[in-house]
This record gives structure tokens, sequence and C-alpha cells, in this order.
């Protein structure tokens, strides 16, 4: 926020970026993993920030000290909004996740549409509103995060209308034809024109939401369309959209590939798995990362491809997500299933084709696992960005690695150049993907790395909040 230095920044999502466990009597508290985590965690720390939001945890955790100390460590303020379990139920695992999520990933047939879990989301969206109002001084920059905030920003104005609002939806924006399924789409749509600057991931997403709020809403009006934003009215207020593709620290991530503990560790990874070439799909358990699609493109290529067997592993980590949603729960078993078939149709003594990983990793195993497999497998059915394509290029130091990306990631905007491009419902393309990433040359995967790393290097998350700043306070680019 270099023009504006003397504002503080608040940064409001559902999750606070931490996870708070407990072991043997022992509270822990360590960064969370996801997205949004990774972007916001580094620029509320620079800018010395404060960030609200549900700790993610029940009421008998020593909640105010085990924060206290997280933001000490970590640069930043932390405040919670606890959330009883019923609470959570309704609005996070009910209306966020099992209505939100599926219809802005285009997935119709997830979605349950229930007025019980929507007013339950109402409510929790005027309690952050509250909660803002209480914290904020008139001067601060607000910037609310993601799908489980659409309602806050109103929420604030209601009682106090003087801060700057900007919010940020992490994840797609759904056609009109989609979006006007939903019942309550006006509401939606109504709230988030009480933000000063909405913004989307991709160009795509930004002229959904400008056709969703021109068609439903009669009284909304588009005065100006420039290159970063639309400028739209509504009543006495106008409201920037523009889209700002998320990014990560690239510096960082590059930086930390590069030290001996992760060169030891991949190493290690490698010489476990025999030497081969190693494919890496790393994600939460969502139904939206068209995993089961991976491991039959996988199934496939191995078929298709017999000099495949026994030279590479899939390496699938996935990261526990959701778990009370019964969809997420369904998937986790589809996934088992399929990996066990899999591995028994193919494998012998020396070697398995699929390594399946059902945790979170510790950031010094995911960076090795980056650096040193061969393949990134990234082929959501559909994704906000998708910030481990990113991550994957940012610690392929070695420039050795290819990605094979989903067109329908978001981030498949920007690395369509370096990348393989698959369509992850086309079975038999991913396949020939997989082989022609086997057996791309030394210097085709160093060019297309280095394309890959030159982009997100340029454009990384610092760039991100500059963009979003500057067209926020009209500064010049
Ligand atoms: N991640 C993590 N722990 C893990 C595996 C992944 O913290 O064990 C992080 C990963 O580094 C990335 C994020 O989770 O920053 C996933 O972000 P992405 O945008 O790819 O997908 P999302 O989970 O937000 O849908
Ligand atoms: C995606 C969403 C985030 C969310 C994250 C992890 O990145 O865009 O809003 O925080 O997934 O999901 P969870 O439900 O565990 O917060």
């Amino acid at each position: 926020m270099t023009a504006n230095a003397n504002k503080r920044l608040i940064i409001v999502s559902n999750r606070l970026p931490i996870v708070i466990t407990e072991e043997e009597g022992e509270w822990q508290i360590s960064p969370g993993s996801g997205g949004l985590v990774t972007a916001l965690a580094p620029v509320v720390k620079r800018h010395s920030g404060l960030w609200i939001g549900w700790p993610g945890c029940g009421e008998e955790a020593p909640i105010d000290e085990l924060l206290d100390r997280f933001g000490r460590e970590q640069g930043f303020q932390l405040r919670p909004i606890p959330l009883s379990e019923d609470v959570i139920e309704a609005y996070y695992s009910g209306f966020s996740n099992s209505t939100l999520w599926p219809l802005f990933h285009d997935l119709l047939g997830h979605c349950v549409f229930d007025q019980n879990t929507w007013e339950t989301y109402r409510e929790v969206n005027h309690l952050f509103g509250e909660k803002i109002a209480t914290a904020a001084a008139p001067e601060d920059f607000i910037w609310v995060q993601d799908y489980q905030l659409l309602l806050a920003g109103e929420a604030l104005r209601s009682i106090k209308t003087a801060q700057t609002l900007a919010f940020f939806l992490h994840i797609p924006f759904p056609s009109l034809d989609l979006f006007r399924r939903l019942p309550w789409k006006i509401e939606i749509i109504r709230a988030l024109m009480a933000y000063d600057l909405i913004g989307f991931q991709t160009m795509r997403d930004r002229r959904n939401f400008v056709n969703a709020a021109n068609a439903l809403i009669p009284e909304v009006e588009v005065v100006t369309r420039q290159r970063h934003y639309t400028l739209m009215r509504y009543g006495q207020r106008t409201v920037k959209v523009g889209h700002f593709p998320i990014s990560i620290d690239f510096g960082d991530f590059s930086e930390k590939a590069g030290t001996h503990e992760v060169a030891d560790a991949a190493w290690y990874l490698h010489e476990n798995l025999g030497g081969r070439q190693l494919i890496l799909g790393v994600d939460r358990l969502d139904y939206t990362k068209g995993i089961p699609e991976r491991f039959l493109a996988f199934e496939r290529a191995l078929e298709k491809y017999p000099e495949l067997q026994e030279t590479v592993s899939l390496v699938q980590v996935v990261v526990p997500s959701r778990t009370l949603v019964p969809d997420y729960q369904d998937l986790k078993e589809m996934l088992d299933q399929m990996a066990g078939r899999i591995n028994s149709r193919f494998a012998v003594p020396s070697w398995t084709p699929i390594h399946y990983v059902y945790r979170s990793l510790e950031k010094l195993q995911l960076l090795a696992y980056y650096r040193t497999s061969e393949i990134a497998l990234i082929t959501p059915l559909r994704d906000g960005m998708n910030l481990v394509a990113k991550e994957y290029c940012a610690c392929s130091i070695e420039e050795k690695g290819v990605l094979i990306l989903s067109e329908f990631a978001g981030a498949a905007d920007q690395m369509a150049r370096g990348a393989l491009m698959v369509n992850p419902y086309d079975i038999e393309g991913t396949a020939d993907a997989i082989h022609q990433a086997f057996t791309m040359s030394g210097e085709e995967r160093q060019r297309r790395m280095k394309l890959l790393r030159d982009d997100v290097r340029r454009n990384d998350v610092h760039h991100w909040v500059r963009r979003f700043i500057a067209t926020m306070y009209g500064a010049r680019l």
C-alpha cells in the first residue's frame, strides 16, 4: 500500500489463517493450508495488519492466548469470531460449501438449495459485519475475502458507512445461466454492490458478474468499461469491478526450494521411489479438483503406453477438507477404491503406480515434491486460480519440470504458453499429455518452464496486491 502507507489493512475471511489442534492435552497452533491463506499471509504481515475470522475450533481451546502467541510470531494481529457447531453446519458445511461452492464451480449436480442454511448464512454475515464495525477505524482499508462472506460488506454498511470496503472472490463466478438457479440471487448481487471494489480472478468471472448484475437488477448500470475495471452504478453508489489473478510469493518459494534441506529431502524422495520419474498431484480433497478423472487418465496412459509402466509413479497428495460435507466423504471412499484398483492391476513387487498420501504435508516435504517431480498433473474440473500450479513452477529451479494444466483452472489464462493444456474430462487426451511430458526433451522442458517461471516471477502476490490497491484508490498502475 505504498500510496496509502498510514492506512491499516484489515483482512476478513471465513477462516483465520491458522489450524488449532490438541495433542495429549497440549494445544498447538500452526499456519493453515489453502490458497487464500498462502496468498494473503505474507501481505498482512508486510502491513502489520489485522485478520478477522473464525478460529476453526471449538470454544474449549484457549483461543485468545494461542492467537496472541501466533500473532506475535507472524507480525500481525488476529481477532476471532467463534461460531457454534450448529451454526458451522448450516453456514459453512451447508450454504457456503453445499450451495455456493458447487454452483460457482459449475457443478449443479452437487448443489443443495435450503432456506434454513441460507438464513444462517445471512445471520453469520451480519455477525461478521458487526465485528468488523467494532474493530475498524474510519481510515482503515477493509478487504473481505471469498464466497463465505458475500453479504458481510452490506452488513457493515448498515452500521458504519465511512470505510473503504473491497471484496475479492477467490473462486469462479458462474455464467448467468447457472447463477439464476440460485433462489437468493438478487439479495446476493444487491449485497455485493455495497463494496467499493469487487475483484475476480479472471476476465471471464468479471464478465459473468457484470452480466448477472445487469440482467437481474434493472437499476444497475454500466458507466464505463476500462481495461482493468468496469465502473457500475447502483443508486447513489459507484462500484469498480475488476479482475486480478491471484499469485504466490515467488521469491520465497524459489529461494526455499533452493536450500540444502529441500535438496536433501528431494533426493531422498526420488531414491525412495526407485529413481523413477514422478508425476505429482497436490489438492485438497475436493470434487472440483478432478482427482478421479486424473486417476483414470493415468491408468489409460499406463495401458496405452506400456513403456510408462515401472518407469513413472503418480504421487497424489490429498489434503483432508470439509470432512462433514457428505459429498466430500463419498469422494474419499471413491479415491481409496480407485487407487487400490489401479495399483492391484499394474503393480509389481518393485513398483507401485499410485502413491496416495492422504494428509497435509510439512512445507519442507511439499517443496521437495515440487522441486523433484518431473511432471505436475493439475487437472481441476474448475478452479478459481490454482496456486499449486504456480508454486510448482516457482520450485522447479532446475527447470526440468513439465506442467500439465486443466484449461478450466483460472491459472490457464496466464500459463497456457508454457504448460501442456488439457481438458480434464478428456481421459484419452490427458493420457496423451502425460506421455508427451514423459518423452519431452530436456531443451523443450527448459524452454517451457522458463516461460512459466518468468511469468509467475513478474506477476507475484505482491504485484497482485499492488494492482488491487491501485485500482481501489484510483492510482496509476
Ligand atoms: N497446501 C498446504 N499443505 C499441503 C498441500 C498444499 O498448505 O499439504 C497448500 C498449497 O501450498 C497451496 C494451497 O494449499 O498454497 C492450495 O491452493 P490452491 O489454490 O491450489 O487450491 P485451494 O485449496 O485453494 O482450492
Ligand atoms: C479455497 C477457498 C477458501 C478456503 C480454502 C480452504 O481456497 O477459496 O476460501 O479457505 O479453499 O477451504 P476451507 O473450507 O477449509 O476453509
